[in-house]
């Protein structure tokens, strides 16, 4: 039922971009506004029921006495998840930054969110080594006035359930660096916030909206982001 609205839709896009082509109108988002709206209202019809969910969100609550900012979005993407992270109020420097096991910040530590992530029950590590937790994503790397983004793309997770799902699950910063290393949480320091994994995208954060690049991605975008990529093919 969904391809039955969404092929018309597709059609419809492919024809402006002709349009736009045979033109000379190279800048996508200007005279084109009115259709990608159309696009993405027929496609929100249809997502309430029977889709998978494709993003989840955890906003972090930093411990008492610290006023660490930061949010994740996870986006389901081909072959896996996209974590992007933004932290805002942190000292500067490389930060240990995980998905701990339970979804449950409610020690004054944070040690209630339990271990990494290990699905696989392997050893720790750093993002791009053979082995590491599923919840390893090495460092978030804080600027001098204190803020810092971080993106990892990972087979390891999934937003959808399942095994791998990182919904209800613990995003925990911690105020000291993972070395990526040392057994069995690289040693990364005491946990300074945490935020509980929840469906759905973070609600805006005002204060960091500005820090969010291209990559920002909002509702339709899966059909813009196909169009650019179409555009740039010709
Ligand atoms: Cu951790
Ligand atoms: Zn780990």
């Amino acid at each position: 039922m969904k391809t039955l609205r969404y092929v018309p839709s597709a059609t419809l896009m492919l024809a402006l971009l002709t349009s736009a082509a045979f033109l000379g109108c190279a800048a996508p988002g200007s005279d084109d506004v009115v259709s990608p709206d159309e696009t993405a209202a027929a496609a929100e019809a249809y997502e309430p029921e029977a889709v998978v969910p494709t993003k989840a969100h955890a906003v972090l609550t930093p411990i008492e006495g610290s006023s660490v900012q930061a949010a994740v979005n996870f986006t389901e993407v081909a072959g896996g998840v996209q974590v992007n992270a933004w932290v805002l109020g942190a000292e500067p420097g490389d930060h240990g930054f995980h998905l701990h096991e339970v979804g449950d910040c409610s020690a004054a530590d944070f040690t209630s969110a339990g271990g990494h992530f290990n699905p696989t029950a392997v050893q720790h590590g750093g993002p791009g080594d053979a082995l590491h937790h599923a919840g390893d994503w090495g460092n978030l790397v804080v600027n001098s006035v204190g803020s810092g983004a971080l993106s990892v793309t990972t087979n390891m997770l999934s937003v959808g359930p399942g095994a791998n799902s990182v919904v209800g699950r613990a995003v925990i910063l911690h105020s000291g660096t993972d070395d990526l290393v040392s057994q069995p949480s690289g040693d990364a320091g005491p946990r300074i916030a945490c935020g509980v994994v929840e469906l759905g995208s973070a609600p805006p954060m005002e204060s960091m909206e500005s820090m969010e690049s291209t990559e920002s991605t909002e509702e339709g975008s899966d059909d813009a982001a196909a169009a650019s990529a179409d555009e740039s093919g010709q």
